[in-house]
């Protein structure tokens, strides 16, 4: 201090440190706004990867199509036909034979605090009971229409009985789905066989009336000749002709309301919890079918984790383990939302998972799960006697997490299962979701800005609203599960966990 006193830079620092803490949060500031207005132009690039194989209805005809550069010309093709005035008639008859459901819409089922209508097995599997005979895990998964593109993928990978909730905003989006199950049905027999799927719809929704909707002036005949094994561009070209302002942003997306659904509609004894685009590798059922029978998996009150890769979109999906971590090790693919929310899966401890067990052997639990769990959200199977998911948790935030809070307060362990895994296509960043991860202090300016530019329900918004919620959320636990702040103190270092067989 004495050596400071004497220098003059040293003192100029000293008096002036709040001006200059000011000034440096500035420059901070300055730096994310021209970081958010750059990144604001990044391209979202074009989904480029193929769906080959059970999907390929008529391969002999996709090539062909493919070789013409089909997909414009057809693009061009039905743009030119819809401008002809063709009218959709209210009635999907014709339309590769598709029978639409007859929904009962005054027999709705509703949830708790009825801001939807449910309506359940609207679409069932045609095989649905020989599945729940023969399997002992379902997976239970749950999407919006824009999404909703990847069960195709998961269903050709899982090979076993899947249920699907899907949410529809309004009617338009519902004829979205018609068209879209249509198209699934006709091209993928697995699809037909294996995929179950729900419905939930806004409390406001009206019900179907053809003549009203958007959808009415377009000829869905055409639709005949788009090439199975695209449903990505199946459900893009769809949307862009029946939803001219695209899919309704306008309410909060209900995933948890959702993901209850699915879950509450496989009725076998393991549920493996998943969203839509998280694909699983190939011949997951069986892999953990043949789990599901060894001794290891007996234990009460055990969840296993299932550890997601995010995958560069231009590399094959990977066929083994061994071929992941080759791609782990190249960069391409690497622990799903590292660079978003490294938190949310960090306990799984992927660079742990990924030197053990390289051999294809069957599958069994790598090590338990530890380490730092606050915020951990995991893709797990467990039995769907782990606690529901809160339905107060409405948008993006908190809603798998406060789940798995809930899971671990009660009692629940989980453990991390090798060789198995899943992927989700595209290595995400924060301008790829739109929202970047910011030093504390600024989080509130960031919030301010985005919402700003994409009004009040941009994804952290919503995720700060989700956090008031979870702060009461909290609170309630340690009521409910009369937990000392002592103990709760040590939830968030949970020793490693034990199996306990039973
Ligand atoms: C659309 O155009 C085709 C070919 O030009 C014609 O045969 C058909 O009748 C037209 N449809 C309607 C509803 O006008
Ligand atoms: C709509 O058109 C299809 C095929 O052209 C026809 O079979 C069906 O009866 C029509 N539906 C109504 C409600 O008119
Ligand atoms: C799926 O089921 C529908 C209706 O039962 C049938 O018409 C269609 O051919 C089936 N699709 C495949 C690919 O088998
Ligand atoms: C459907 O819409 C038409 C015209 O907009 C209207 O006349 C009819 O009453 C509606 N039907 C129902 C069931 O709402
Ligand atoms: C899936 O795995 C089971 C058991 O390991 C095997 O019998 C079956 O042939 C596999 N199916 C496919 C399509 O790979
Ligand atoms: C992963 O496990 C290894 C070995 O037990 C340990 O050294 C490391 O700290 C763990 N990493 C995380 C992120 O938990
Ligand atoms: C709650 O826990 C405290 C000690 O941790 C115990 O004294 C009390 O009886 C418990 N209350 C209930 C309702 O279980």
């Amino acid at each position: 201090m004495r050596w400071c006193a004497s220098n003059c830079i040293c003192r100029f620092l000293h008096r002036h440190t709040p001006a200059l803490t000011v000034a440096l949060l500035f420059i901070l500031c300055a730096n994310q706004v021209i970081h958010y207005s750059s990144s604001r132009n990044t391209k979202n690039s074009p989904v480029c990867y193929q769906i080959v194989s059970p999907f390929a209805g008529s391969p002999i005809a996709l090539q062909q199509q493919q070789q013409h550069n089909q997909h414009s010309h057809l693009h061009h093709q039905l743009l030119h036909r819809n401008a002809n005035g063709s009218v959709y008639n209210g009635s999907f008859v014709g339309y590769y034979n598709y029978v639409p459901p007859d929904i009962q819409w005054s027999q709705a089922r509703y949830d708790n605090r009825r801001m939807l209508k449910i309506y359940e097995w609207v679409w069932p599997s045609q095989l649905w009971e020989d599945l729940m005979d023969r399997f002992d895990v379902c997976l239970a998964t749950q999407g919006s229409i824009d999404r909703i593109s990847s069960i195709g993928e998961v269903s050709e990978k899982w090979l076993g009985p899947i249920s699907l909730a899907v949410y529809v905003a309004n009617n338009d989006e519902l004829t979205v789905l018609h068209l879209f199950i249509a198209y699934m049905r006709k091209c993928s027999a697995l699809f037909n066989q294996t995929v179950s799927i729900h419905l939930a719809v806004p409390l406001g929704f009206t019900s179907p009336n053809a003549s009203s909707s958007s959808a009415s002036s377009f000829d869905f005949s055409t639709y005949d000749e788009f090439p199975c094994g695209q449903p990505h561009q199946f459900i893009a070209y769809t949307i862009k002709n029946v939803l001219p302002d695209g899919v309704d942003k306008s309410g909060l997306y209900p995933q948890n309301h959702m993901r209850n659904i699915a879950r509450k509609t496989c009725g076998t004894a393991w549920v493996f919890m998943t969203d839509v685009d998280i694909i699983p590798r190939p011949n997951s059922s069986f892999l953990l079918q043949e789990f599901y029978e060894t001794p290891e998996a007996k234990c009460t009150k055990c969840a296993f984790v299932i550890p997601v890769f995010e995958l560069e979109k231009s590399v094959p999906y990977p066929e083994t383990k061994k071929q992941l971590i080759k791609y782990a090790n190249r960069g391409l693919a690497r622990q799903f939302h590292l660079k978003i929310y490294r938190y949310g899966h960090w306990a799984t401890n992927y660079s742990l998972w990924i030197t053990s067990n390289l051999d294809e052997e069957p599958v069994k639990v790598s090590h338990s799960v530890g380490g730092r769990m606050n915020h951990y959200e995991p893709f797990y199977i467990s039995s769907d006697e782990i606690p529901g998911h809160e339905e107060r948790f409405v948008g993006y935030g908190f809603t798998r997490s406060s789940q798995v809070l809930e899971a671990r307060i009660s009692g629940w362990k989980f453990f991390v299962l090798t060789p198995i895994f899943a992927i989700h296509w595209g290595l995400q960043t924060p301008q790829t979701i739109r929202s970047a991860p910011l030093p504390i202090p600024l989080q509130v300016l960031k919030i301010k800005q985005k919402d700003f530019a994409h009004g009040a329900n941009s994804r952290r918004m919503q995720n700060s609203r989700n956090h008031v919620i979870y702060t009461d959320f909290v609170s309630e636990l340690v009521a409910r599960y009369n937990i000392s702040m002592s103990r709760k103190k040590n939830q968030r270092r949970f020793p490693p966990a034990r199996i306990n067989r039973i």
